[in-house]
């Protein structure tokens, strides 16, 4: 068995929308989770019994990819958990991948796959796109049509995810975390109650996948004021699906002076949003001096990786 790290995620166009088998683009962070596994006499979670309902992802990765005796499962997170930064998707792909590695190779479709499966249990319903970034790292574009750099198809019911690889130019974020937890399960649930309901919804999420495919040109073509234009419509169209948060929109708006763009990452209701900036410590000031906590970030990061042998 191994020690197996993964990124967390931002998603830089079309979070929600996603779900509905639209569009997504989301890129790989420098912040990571690891996860060792080791042979033990009961199941463990950092020193603790585990738990089914307190450890969920860690205990349903079990349950996809473990058949062996009982296993001490310890992880360390740099991701604030429940913040829109894809913490619970990078334990679950560390903990697969290092329940799954064999002679020290990775198989990083199979990850991903797992992954998805998990996530989709715990949450209620998912994408596969923080799990699939997390596993492959770098830009991730999740399409309903096969396109270049294709790596893997992920299906659901009548639902296509075809998951390919992005390069990512060199672009600068800063994250403002709201300190607010948003667990995704219900924010998904709640969206698709009001987009299966009401005409207007299903028009945001429409404008969303626009956005989202405007947003991959202009990011093939590092053009930061067209990205940045994308990110504050992407913002607006998110409120209006209803998973904003004042506390979001105040960091928000006190970014907008010294950024080509800021929105809401993830599933919203709190948790994070990210700015494109070229000034990060500036902009890292006014995240902190409207109550929000600033946290500077690389983006296209490398996927799943073997850290070491356990
Ligand atoms: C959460 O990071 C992204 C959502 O689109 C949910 C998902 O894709 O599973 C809100």
């Amino acid at each position: 068995m191994f020690t197996c790290s993964a990124p967390g995620k931002m998603i830089l166009f079309g979070e929600h929308a996603v779900v509905f088998g639209r569009p997504a683009l989301a890129l790989a962070i420098d912040l990571r989770i690891s996860c060792k596994v080791s042979s033990s006499d009961q199941y463990t979670v950092n020193g603790h019994a585990m738990r089914k309902r307190h450890h969920a992802y860690i205990s349903a990765s079990l349950d996809e990819a473990w058949d062996g005796p009982p296993i001490d499962v310890d992880t360390m997170s740099k991701i604030p958990a429940a913040s829109g930064l894809g913490s619970s998707a990078a334990v679950t792909v560390s903990c697969i991948a290092s329940m799954t590695s064999s002679k020290g190779r990775l198989n990083p479709e199979k990850i991903a796959r797992m992954a998805f499966e998990v996530e989709n249990k715990v949450q209620g319903i998912a994408s596969p796109t923080d799990t699939s970034t997390s596993t492959h790292g770098h830009g991730v574009l999740v399409s309903p049509h096969k396109l270049d750099d294709f790596l893997w198809k992920i299906e659901k019911g009548t639902l296509v995810w075809n998951i390919h690889h992005c390069d990512v130019p060199r672009l600068r974020f800063v994250v403002g975390y709201t300190g607010i937890h948003a667990a995704t399960g219900p924010l998904v649930a709640m969206v698709k109650k009001l987009v299966d309901a009401e005409n207007d919804a299903k028009k945001v999420i429409d404008r969303i996948e626009e956005i989202v495919l405007a947003g991959v040109e202009a990011v093939k073509k590092s053009d930061k004021r067209r990205i940045g234009d994308l990110m504050n419509e992407n913002h607006t169209l998110l409120n209006q699906l209803g998973v904003g948060h004042p506390a979001l929109d105040k960091l928000v708006e006190a970014c907008r002076k010294h950024s080509y763009g800021a929105k809401l990452t993830g599933a919203g209701g709190g948790g994070s949003m990210i700015a494109l900036t070229d000034e990060p410590d500036r902009v890292s000031k006014e995240i902190e001096m409207a109550g929000g906590e600033a946290i500077p970030i690389s983006v296209g990061c490398d996927g799943v990786r073997i850290e070491r042998r356990a």
